[in-house]
């Protein structure tokens, strides 16, 4: 099966009323993390690089890891997303490397921390949307600014979306998916008290515009007992504390589809990695802690598959949507 787009299965999810998880990778270890688990549960998969990550590996690495990933487990439909672009130049670059999804964060400037105005995310947005439906490339994009500056991207200032404005922003740009700041938060340093996600956001946007899909950033749990077994094998930690996983289900009845998770998995391999070497110092074969950190990871992704309710959903795609159909498609609206 080739790649598909996002939009593929973000229309998929919103006609089922299931969420997605779109998963962070850098690795070959993450990849195959992620498509074992999918092919285990049988769900449909968005992997999703960073710049960072197309920094890290490479473009053609990256590329070369889903295709590589996709063969191994033929039956896993996947679409590849470029996560959080800065600009038009880093979208259309992954648009030409072969990405068949990109975001355009219009919320932030370029520098990826500072608050941008309504009118500049829309007018660069709306460059991208331009750009990458004329390939049949979906487009993301994203209102409102999250919070989590401690991992290198995200505002320093949190600020919630405002409904009308959502779905101006959608009608101008013409975006598939929209990520909507409802209270959640990058890194593994979301909140120092339980948090109260604003739900009535996502109703209202989704109420207007129920064939838009509804993205959910920053939506790793940090699992206690992850970040426990970190801080005993020598990790410092204190405080981490993510969106409870109930929290993150209940989004998608008020109609998330997209959820991003990628703290998840750092914390379930750094977890693993750290009590190898503690537990047995001798040990020195990258495989002895890679092949484990990997199956840790992998656990995780199993988990919310099956609570975002995504587990079984693979054989919904029978037939691939290509990027030429999809230009059409757009080129009719
Ligand atoms: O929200 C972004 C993801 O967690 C990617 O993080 O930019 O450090 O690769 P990164
Ligand atoms: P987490 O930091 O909660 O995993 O969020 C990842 C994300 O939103 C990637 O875009
Ligand atoms: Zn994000």
């Amino acid at each position: 099966m080739p790649l598909l787009t996002m939009k593929q299965i973000l229309d998929d999810a919103i006609a089922k009323n299931y969420g997605v998880g779109a998963f962070n990778i850098n690795n070959m270890e993450q990849t195959l993390a992620i498509m074992s688990a999918a092919d285990r549960t049988e769900s449909p998969v968005i992997l999703q690089a960073s710049r960072g990550a197309r920094k890290y590996a490479g473009p053609v690495m990256i590329y070369g890891l889903v295709q590589a990933a996709m063969k191994l487990y033929p039956k896993v439909p996947v679409a590849l997303h470029l996560d959080h672009g800065n600009n038009f130049e880093t979208c259309k670059q992954s648009m030409d490397d072969g990405w068949t999804s990109v975001m355009m964060d219009g919320s932030l400037m370029e520098d990826g921390k500072t608050p941008s105005t309504f009118e500049y995310n829309v007018d660069v947005t709306s460059r991208v949307v331009a750009e990458g439906h004329k390939r049949g490339i979906t487009v993301e994009g994203e209102i409102g600014t999250l919070g989590g500056i401690e991992d290198g991207h995200g505002a320093d200032r949190v600020k919630l979306a405002d409904p009308d404005q959502a779905v101006e922003f959608a009608h101008k740009t013409g975006v598939d998916a929209l990520a909507l700041a409802f209270g959640t938060s990058h890194g593994a340093f979301k909140f120092k008290a339980k948090p109260v996600l604003a739900y009535d956001i996502v109703q209202a946007v989704n109420k207007k515009m129920p064939g838009l899909a509804i993205v959910s950033h920053g939506s790793s749990s940090v699992p206690p007992e992850l970040v426990a077994e970190i801080n005993k094998y020598g990790g410092k930690m204190p405080g981490a504390m993510g969106v409870p996983l109930e929290d993150i289900v209940r989004s998608i009845d008020f109609g998330v589809r997209k959820i991003n998770i990628d703290t998840d998995l750092r914390l379930a391999a750094t977890a693993t990695i750290r009590k190898v070497f503690v537990e047995t110092p001798e040990k020195f074969d990258i495989r002895d802690y890679l092949r484990p950190a990997m199956e840790a990871m992998s656990h995780v992704v199993e988990t919310r598959m099956i609570a975002f309710r995504t587990a079984g959903k693979a054989s919904n795609f029978t037939k691939v949507i290509s990027l030429e159909e999809m230009a059409k498609v757009y080129a009719k609206k």
